[in-house]
Parts: structure tokens; sequence; C-alpha cells
């Protein structure tokens, strides 16, 4: 794009966007703890996904003094099935700071709002420009496209110091007088019309000012290098019922992958060892078994690592203590658990099929 048509660019993009916006819950508001909520369930989850979640979550939680106060397992609880369990122990502790530091009100300044945990450049420039209308930059990996092509910027936007170029891009191109309109409208073309394959041009509200689409091929924009092979782990999952009707569930590490979540116990599987996983699974919990069926097998893939997992209903005895971070639950006490989506689809499975 040729820097004299800014203007022009602006108001394409803006009329656009207040013209052909999806109606969102979250666009129904300027209320800055919940665009704050939204961005976090946006970042790598799909819109059509976050939409229920965002709305349990406000009628949950629908002031920031609520969340602080909120426990752990009941945030979970609602976040499960969303992925990234991180982002919302982030969010509620970056909530915490804005209750204890803040009387509430979300900081409407980048140095300030930049400092609550888990506000990045990206959260805190969405929340600043939709929000309180601050010409500030948001940018995503959506931005990172639709600018790529428009400006025809062929750097790695795999690598993190990339990212400076498109901030100051924006900083360089935003319509100050409506940055909040001018910010959704980049994210908006990049989710709609200006999308990873087929962009839509001929749709484009701003293919006269676009330099890929001129000059270029929009689809080789933009560059991205592709990311290291994601690890495979092999698990068995035992799904163990007592005589009692009781479940035996294992509350994970507190750090980490799906960190303080309930888990079906799960053993990786090793050919090398001696000890079947099951007798292992025995020893570990004390457990006497008396029947054992195959459930599911499948995969569930994470960012960098895919679990396989073969799954069992193993039927017991007790015969002692179960291990710290492990008890039994009945069905009903299971359902206030969060649990990962594996264990989910599992429990599910068993179900509807015994
Ligand atoms: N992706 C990231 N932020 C978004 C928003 N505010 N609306 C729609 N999609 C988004």
């Amino acid at each position: 794009m040729y820097y004299q048509y800014k203007k022009q660019f602006q108001q394409a993009l803006v009329e656009w966007f207040q013209k052909e916006k999806r109606d969102l819950p979250w666009r129904k508001t300027k209320d800055p703890y919940k665009i704050w909520v939204s961005e976090v369930m946006l970042q790598q989850t799909r819109v059509d996904t976050v939409i229920p979640y965002y709305n349990r979550f406000m009628k949950e939680f629908p002031t920031p003094e609520i969340l602080a106060e909120a426990p752990e397992e009941k945030l979970l609880k609602q976040w499960e099935g969303l992925g990234y369990y991180s982002r919302a122990r982030n969010l509620q502790a970056g909530v915490r700071e804005v209750v204890e530091n803040y009387g509430g009100k979300v900081p409407d300044n980048r140095p300030e709002i930049s400092k609550l945990k888990g506000v990045g450049p990206y959260t805190a420039g969405a929340v600043l420009s939709i929000a309180y209308n601050r010409a500030e930059h948001a940018v995503d990996g959506n931005v990172m496209r639709v600018l790529s092509r428009v400006l025809l910027i062929g750097e790695d936007i795999a690598l993190p110091k990339t990212k400076k170029i498109f901030e100051n891009a924006v900083m360089e191109l935003i319509d100050t007088e409506h940055p909040s309109e001018f910010n959704q409208g980049l994210m908006e073309l990049g989710a709609l019309v200006c999308t990873p394959t087929s962009p839509k041009c001929l749709l484009c509200p701003v293919r006269e000012f676009c330099t890929a689409y001129n000059e270029g091929n929009p689809e080789e924009l933009p560059i991205k290098t592709k990311k290291v092979k994601t690890k495979s782990l092999y698990y068995d999952m035992f799904v163990v019922q007592n005589e009692k009707g009781q479940f035996l569930l294992e509350k994970r590490p507190d750090k980490g992958l799906l960190a303080n979540m309930w888990q079906f116990p799960m053993i990786e599987q090793n050919s090398k060892e001696t000890h079947t996983n099951e007798s292992l699974l025995a020893t570990t919990y004390q457990v006497e078994l008396i029947n054992r069926e195959k459930l599911l097998t499948f995969k569930h893939v994470f960012s960098h690592l895919v679990w396989h997992m073969d799954s069992y209903i193993i039927g017991v005895k007790q015969k002692g203590d179960t291990p710290e971070n492990s008890a039994w639950f009945s069905i009903e006490e299971m359902k206030e658990l969060p649990m990962p989506v594996p264990m989910q689809k599992v429990w599910q499975y068993y179900k509807e099929e015994f």
C-alpha cells in the first residue's frame, strides 16, 4: 500500500467493519473486563467455540470481584474443553491484581495493563483499543496475515522479532479517530475475507490498497517457517471402578500441561518393562483387579504434543489407601471436577456403552 492512501484505507476498513461485522456477544459491551475475558478465550480458539463459553463465564463471573474470589476448581470447570488452561489461571491472577491494586478498574494505559499477569502486547492492545478506544496496536496471527498482504511484508512471522514490524505498521496506519473499529476491522477481515487459503479478494473492501493483490500473490503470504514436529506419547488410561461404584481419579501436578486438572490414571506404555501397566496400577493404587474391558483407542493433539491413548474399564476391589493426589469419587462428585478433554471423551463413551 502507498501511504498517501492511508486515510482511504482506514475509511474503507472501518466502514466495512461497521456494516459487515458479526454479531458476537463481546461486541455488545465496552466493559474492559469482559473484553479482556473474550480476548483471552479467543487466543488459539475459534469464535464459534468461544461463544457459549463466554456466555456461561459472564453468568458465573460477571465482575472482576467475583472472578477474583472464585475457587480455582470452579474456574477450571468453566474453562473445561477450551484448552490452554494456564490462560484461565493467568487471567484470574491478573484480575486479582486489578481488584487489589486498581479498585476493580482495568488500567487504561499500556504500561500498567501490561504489568498484569497474563496480559501480553496483543491482549493489552486489544483491551485498550476495543474497550477504551485508545490508538494501540493489537497484532495477532490474523492481523499479521492481513498486513503481510496489504503491505507486502515478507518477513517470517514464525520469528518472535517479526511481530515488532507489524506493531510498528499498525501504529503508522491506525485510524486514531476509530481505533476500536480499525483494529477489529483488521481482525474481522482476517477471519472472514483475508483467510489463510483462498482469500476472497473479490469481496475485500481494501483490495485496491493491497500490494499483494495488485502486485503479487496474496496466497503466498505470510511467510511462515514450519514448526518442529510434535512429540508423540503413548499411554494406557484406566477407568477404575471399585465395589462401591466409585471411580479413581488423580490430580495432575500444579505446574505444566493441564495443571491441577483431574484425570483417570494414565501409565505410559513401555514395551521394555517387565511389569504390565495393569499390575503397576494394582500396586500403585492398592487395588485387586477383578475384570477388564477395552474402551476407546484414540489420539488427542495438543499444540506440541500428541497423546496416543488406549483406554480400559477396570473393575477392582479396594485393598488399601490411595496415594496422595488421588481419590475415589462418586459419579455426582465427578461432575464438579475439571477434567481434560481426553478423559471427558472416554467418560462419555463409557456412560453411553456400559
Ligand atoms: N479474534 C481475536 N479477537 C477477536 C474479536 N474481538 N472478535 C472476533 N475475533 C477475534
